[in-house]
């Protein structure tokens, strides 16, 4: 078959001819692939420097897709269906080929009436950006949220997730005006852009200007600068969670304003979701997103053009989700 093939830590993966993987036994799917997208998780596990160790090499990255099942449970032959692998994170292959086998328990049927690329670039962008509203932050009816990164895969979920689960106010923060314009279009009250260079505490500032009396929820996809700032920028009873560090290893937490504000700071992995509350979860978004609530903007690329698509990813270039369709 055609696959992506990763051979060397931090290096692209390139499309070649891979062996077909073997049909699995009854607790496996083997699923013809349609979409796969490439995420920033895809790039660290390639990379070797990630928590989970440097991958077995070669392998075939991506660790979601979407296609139908060909072999498996005769509940699921034939159905098309999105499905997680652990490629990059443990030894064996990924989605980002034209087959690849998942566990059958963790696999999700789709009913929605979404494109399969659609679903590729909501995937677990979109889980973690509701599990993070609903029940890491609890998110309660008329509370105001700020979505970092809110140009970004998570954020765009994000600030039309906030809509959906009756966020009062909801402000996203971005580099780009263009992202900055996308939130507007997906829900967003009000809008702050980060600047590079710019100190926390002058984006505290900025980012109080737009509400009363601060956030009562941070997505922070970011840490550093931005995650920094919006930790200050808590109300009293504020939640910020913190789900990635793209700006940055760390957040620096002022003790004073955690203790005055009797805030919170909690951390997010969508690792740590049961195969049920997953499939809950995106089957939750995705029917959102068909209503037209939620959405992640993305860019169809050939698996042929595997290798372009991943080094803007990884340099973080490419400007919208970048989906593989075999
Ligand atoms: N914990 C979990 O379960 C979980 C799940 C999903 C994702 N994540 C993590 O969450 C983060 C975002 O994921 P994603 O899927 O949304 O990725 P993405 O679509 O690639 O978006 C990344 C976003 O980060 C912004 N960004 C990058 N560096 C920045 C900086 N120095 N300052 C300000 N903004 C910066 C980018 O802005 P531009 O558009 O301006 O470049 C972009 O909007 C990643 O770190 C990812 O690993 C974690």
């Amino acid at each position: 078959m055609r696959a992506a093939t990763v051979t060397a830590p931090g290096r692209a993966p390139e499309p070649a001819e891979h062996p077909d993987p073997p049909v699995p036994d009854g607790d496996g799917v083997l699923v013809e692939v349609t979409a796969s997208p490439i995420t920033p998780l895809d790039v660290l596990c390639a990379s070797g420097t990630s928590y989970f160790g440097a991958p077995a090499l070669p392998y075939v990255p991506g660790v979601q897709g979407v296609g139908v099942v060909r072999h498996g449970p005769s509940e699921l032959v034939g159905r098309r269906v999105w499905f997680p692998t652990t490629a990059g994170m443990t030894p064996g292959d990924g989605a980002m080929a034209a087959l690849a086998v998942a566990d059958a328990a963790a696999v999700v049927p789709l009913d929605a009436a979404l494109d399969d690329t659609a679903v590729a670039a909501l995937g677990l962008s979109a889980v973690a950006a509701w599990e993070v509203l609903e029940r890491r932050a609890a998110l309660a009816p008329g509370e105001t949220v700020l979505v970092l990164a809110a140009g970004g895969a998570v954020g765009q979920a994000a600030v039309g997730a906030a809509r959906v689960l009756g966020a009062g106010r909801v402000v996203a923060a971005a580099r780009s005006e263009e992202a900055l314009e996308r939130a507007r279009s997906l829900g967003a009250d009000a809008v702050v852009e980060l600047r590079t260079g710019e100190g926390a505490a002058d984006l505290t500032a900025r980012l109080l200007g737009t509400v009363e009396d601060g956030f009562d929820v941070v997505v922070d996809p970011l840490a550093g600068v931005p995650g920094t700032a919006a930790v200050s920028a808590l109300a009293t009873g504020g939640r910020l969670v913190n789900l990635g560090s793209s700006a940055g290893p760390a957040v620096t937490v002022d003790s004073a304003v955690l203790r005055s504000r009797s805030a919170a700071v909690l951390g997010y992995t969508n690792v740590s979701l049961t195969p049920a509350r997953q499939a809950e979860v995106l089957t939750t978004v995705l029917r959102h997103a068909a209503a037209g609530s939620i959405a992640v903007e993305h860019d169809v690329v050939p698996l042929e053009e595997v290798g372009a698509a991943w080094a803007a990813v990884a340099a973080g270039r490419a400007g919208r989700r970048i989906v593989l369709v075999p």
